[in-house]
C-alpha cells in the first residue's frame, strides 16, 4: 500500500487518507460478513448517503430512531473506512453497510456469504458534477481544477475509487445471482415509494403503508437536508466547507446540462459508450 499526499494507493485505487488507513483496510480484508448483512454499494456521489438513510429503517420495521440519533457514518458504516473497525462489530444485526469498493476487493467472507447487495447507479454525468462540487468544498481531496480538467481525470480513472465504468461493470458479476438488486438514483428520485417497495421485496421485508409513508417522507432530499445526523453539518468546516457548497447540494437529475458544453458532452459520451461496449448494461439515460 503506497502512501502519498492526500491519498493512499490501495490495489491501484486512490483512497482519501482522511477516511482510510492501513488498519481500516486490513479490517476490510478480514471482515466477517454475516448472511443477514445488507450492503449498499455505489460509485461515490451516486446516492450513498441516501441509502444510509433508507436501509436502517427498512431493516428495522420502519423505526426512525437510528436515522434521527446516529450520524450516517456510524449507523450504516463504510466497510473500508476508519469508522468500520470502531463500530461495525458492535452494530446490531441486521447490519446496513455501505461500500465504494470494486467487486474483486470485497473481503473473502463476502463471496461465501448470502449477504444481499443493493447497487445504486447514477448517470455518470451527474456523478461528475456532484463530485466536482464536492472536491471544491472539502480539504481532503485535490482541488478539481476546471470542469474540463476534472472530466479528464474522471474519464481516465484518476479520481478516488478509479473509473466509473470499471466499478459499474465489476458489480455485474453473474456469481452474485439474486443476491444483488440494481436500482438507479434516477428511479429513486422519480418514485421513492416504488423504489422502497422494491427494496423491501428484495430484502424479504414488509412495512405497513403508514410506516412506509413515514420512511419515504423522512428520506426526501428536503428532510435529509435538515437532518443534522445526515447533512454533514457536524463535520468541522476546515474539512468540509458547507458554505462553499452543501454536501446535500441539489439532489436532482440532469444538473449536468448546466456544466457540459456540447463538445465535452460528445467526448464524455463517446468514451463511456466505448468502455461499456460489449456489455448488455443499459441505463435510462442512454435512451
Ligand atoms: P448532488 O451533489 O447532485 O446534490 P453520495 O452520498 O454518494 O456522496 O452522493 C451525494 C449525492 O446524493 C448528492 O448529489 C446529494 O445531494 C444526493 N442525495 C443525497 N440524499 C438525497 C435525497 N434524499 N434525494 C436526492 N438526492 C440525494
Amino acid at each position: 500500500m503506497a502512501d502519498s499526499g492526500l491519498y493512499l494507493d490501495y490495489h491501484g485505487f486512490m483512497l482519501p487518507k482522511v477516511a482510510h488507513s492501513e488498519e481500516s483496510l486490513k479490517y476490510l480484508q478480514s471482515f466477517q460478513v454475516k448472511d443477514d448483512d445488507v450492503f449498499a454499494v455505489t460509485y461515490p456521489k451516486s446516492g450513498t448517503t441516501w441509502m444510509q438513510e433508507i436501509l436502517p429503517p427498512l431493516l428495522n420495521g420502519g423505526d426512525l430512531t437510528a436515522v434521527e440519533t446516529i450520524p450516517n457514518w456510524d449507523r450504516a458504516p463504510w466497510l473500508e473506512e476508519t469508522r468500520a473497525p470502531v463500530v461495525l462489530d458492535k452494530l446490531p444485526s441486521p447490519r446496513a453497510i455501505v461500500s465504494h469498493m470494486h467487486y474483486h476487493l470485497m473481503p473473502s467472507s463476502f463471496f461465501k456469504s448470502k449477504a444481499k447487495i443493493i447497487y445504486v447507479t447514477r448517470n455518470p454525468k451527474d456523478v461528475i458534477v456532484s463530485s466536482f462540487h464536492f472536491h471544491k468544498m472539502v480539504s481532503f481531496l485535490e482541488d478539481p481544477g476546471t470542469f474540463e480538467e476534472f472530466t479528464d481525470k474522471f474519464l481516465s480513472g484518476k479520481l478516488v475509487f478509479g473509473k466509473w465504468t470499471d466499478h459499474v461493470k465489476s458489480w455485474r458479476n453473474p456469481e452474485l445471482g439474486d443476491r444483488i438488486m440494481f436500482i438507479t438514483y434516477e428511479e429513486m428520485l422519480q418514485d421513492l415509494h416504488d423504489a422502497l417497495r422494491r427494496m423491501l421485496g428484495f430484502l424479504g421485508r414488509e412495512l405497513s403503508a403508514e410506516a412506509l409513508d413515514r420512511v419515504v417522507d423522512h428520506c426526501t432530499f428536503k428532510n435529509m437536508k435538515s437532518n443534522k445526523m445526515s447533512n454533514y453539518s457536524m463535520v468541522p468546516q476546515n474539512y468540509m466547507d458547507n458554505k462553499k457548497s452543501a454536501f446535500l447540494r441539489k439532489g436532482v437529475a440532469g444538473d449536468w446540462k448546466n456544466h457540459f458544453s456540447p463538445e465535452l458532452d460528445a467526448k464524455f459520451t463517446a468514451v463511456i459508450q466505448e468502455e461499456m461496449k460489449g456489455t448488455n448494461i443499459r441505463f435510462p439515460w442512454d435512451e
